[in-house]
């Protein structure tokens, strides 16, 4: 198996789709971590997942197929990539434990990052309670679907409140992600 953070970086430049990489990396470790799951594997499926969407964009998540094939990663986990995009996407549901935790993770960390922007102390001044209320604003984050963040999180059969303060404490212990630690 190829190293996954060089994999990402060959593909990836850009440093805001790379922090949300390590911010979905991180998520999913959590998750693996109290699901007793293999938190290498569930952290490289949340760190790679969006691997062609800089350079393909158009055939997103399709064209990263044949390079995770590559690399040497299995069915389960390209599934999970594949079914991350369904049903826009990809005709690929979303069966597994990996496959339902990476959609759970993808959007929700992209608008606590949104978020947390605008605070002057970032992640350390964020809250579940700020979060859901924020996702009310329809102005705001336009590009995060809300939709997908409620579903995500009923499908992993995790309360949305719980869940986004696992997904804040998550990106908050992360160096990488939370760069006013
Ligand atoms: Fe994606
Ligand atoms: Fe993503």
């Amino acid at each position: 198996m190829d190293d996954p953070e060089k994999l990402l970086r060959k593909y990836i430049k850009n440093e805001n789709l790379i922090k949300h990489c390590y911010s979905v990396q991180s998520a999913m470790k959590f998750y693996a971590g109290i699901l007793n799951e293999d938190t290498e594997k569930w952290g490289a499926a949340g760190l790679l997942h969006d691997l062609d969407w800089e350079m393909y964009p158009d055939t997103h998540p399709l064209t990263a197929v044949p390079i995770l094939e590559e690399a040497g990663y299995d069915r389960e986990f390209i599934d999970a990539v594949l079914g991350h995009a369904y049903p826009d996407r990809t005709d690929v549901k979303r069966d597994t434990p990996l496959a339902k935790y990476l959609f759970a993770c993808d959007e929700i960390t992209g608008f606590v990052m949104a978020y947390s922007l605008m605070k002057e102390n970032g992640l350390n001044d964020v809250e579940s309670k700020s979060i859901r209320k924020k996702m009310k604003d329809k102005a705001f984050a336009r590009n995060v679907n809300r939709e997908d963040i409620l579903k995500g999180a009923e499908d992993i059969g995790v309360e949305l409140d719980v869940h986004i303060k696992n997904i804040i404490e998550a990106m908050k212990s992360d160096n990488r992600v939370n760069i006013r630690q």
